[in-house]
């Protein structure tokens, strides 16, 4: 690229929670993005305050088929992320998470772009081990109805490799832990959105287990920022890097922190929990603050407290 052009990026998954941040964060550093998206699990709202910029580009694209643009960049973001939304139709997310890598990773072997693969730390499963490190192989059941989405990353991860190895391309691929902040699905239940708006609305708060189960949040700035880190790392950093908050909550704790903050009465109730709901889940981050010189900055009050004005805000 020459002196003065801008880097052209694709965001799939664009319009959703993360990538709609992401898209914000790179105009902002000079880009030029493109953002495709099914509108699956995704809004218009989430870029609404983007569409009037000159170097902001949206497309209604299936990645699940192939795709013809110059870029220089592709982060892979596109798939329902929470177990509501891709248990929907799970074989459609098994062929969004498999078809739409292979997509990616031919157009970028054809455009020589680098490209980054938002996978989960739900590649580890239910682990055995505390915290997961990225050498941690991982216990999913490949049959259970988490499988769609669980195994449909894992393969991701291996497509990654595998053109890496026979096609040579620069490859990045992210853990991403729980995330939440603004632009959150408000009904995809993921754990610190239904508290929230169930506290917001004076409802009970819901606690599948008895809560003593724990959770690490990262808040969604932290997680962005690792993401632009990893993808300008040297070509040789391929990952797969754990990139979430290190510092554990018990689910039931959240629910109270959560009451405080929105000076909610509520009442808490305690509901079975789902099958395969794995009962700890922490990453071990050595690796991104090793290679990529990253950790999270912002603590969990201060996070939720941006995240409850975002729901407030239409529920009010
Ligand atoms: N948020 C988290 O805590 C978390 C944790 C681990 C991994 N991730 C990964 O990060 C990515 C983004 O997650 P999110 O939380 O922003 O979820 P999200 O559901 O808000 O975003 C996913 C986006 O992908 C779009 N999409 C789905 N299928 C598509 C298809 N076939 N073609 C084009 N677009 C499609 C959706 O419409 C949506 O806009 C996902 O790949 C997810 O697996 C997120």
């Amino acid at each position: 690229m020459g002196k003065g052009v801008r880097k052209r990026v694709l965001v799939t998954g664009g319009a959703g929670f993360l990538g709609s941040h992401l898209c914000t964060r790179l105009l902002r550093e000079g880009c030029d993005v493109l953002c495709v998206d099914n509108y699956f699990t995704g809004r218009r709202a989430n870029i609404l305050h983007l569409l009037d910029d000159p170097h902001f580009e949206v497309m209604r694209h299936d990645v699940t088929f192939p795709l013809y643009v110059e870029i220089d960049e592709i982060y892979n973001l596109a798939c329902p992320a929470s177990p509501i939304h891709y248990r929907f139709d799970p074989v459609q997310t098994t062929k969004t998470s498999v078809i739409g890598a292979i997509n990616m990773l031919g157009l970028a072997k054809r455009t020589k772009a680098k490209v980054l693969q938002a996978s989960t730390s739900e590649v580890y499963g239910d682990p055995e081990v505390h915290p997961q490190t990225e050498d941690y192989r991982g216990r999913v059941n490949p049959l259970g109805p988490r499988a769609c989405y669980d195994e449909g990353k894992r393969c991701a991860e291996t497509l990654f490799f595998d053109y890496r190895r026979q096609h040579g391309l620069r490859i990045k691929v992210a853990r991403i832990f729980n995330t939440y902040g603004p632009r959150m699905h408000p009904e995809d239940g993921r754990v610190v959105s239904n508290f929230i708006v169930q506290a917001l609305r004076r409802e009970q708060l819901t606690v599948f287990g008895d809560g003593r189960q724990t959770r690490a949040f990262c808040y969604v700035d932290d997680l962005i920022d690792g993401l632009i880190r990893l993808m300008a790392s040297p070509d040789d950093v391929t990952g797969p890097v754990n990139l979430g908050n290190p510092v554990e909550v018990r689910v039931a704790e959240l629910a109270e922190v959560i009451l405080r903050l929105t000076g909610s009465r509520s009442a808490i109730v305690y509901r079975p929990l789902p099958a395969d709901d794995p009962v700890q889940r922490c990453p071990d981050i050595s690796r991104a603050r090793e290679i990529l010189g990253w950790e999270p900055r912002v603590n969990l009050e201060e996070g939720l407290r941006h995240t409850i004005a975002y729901f407030a805000e239409p529920l009010t």
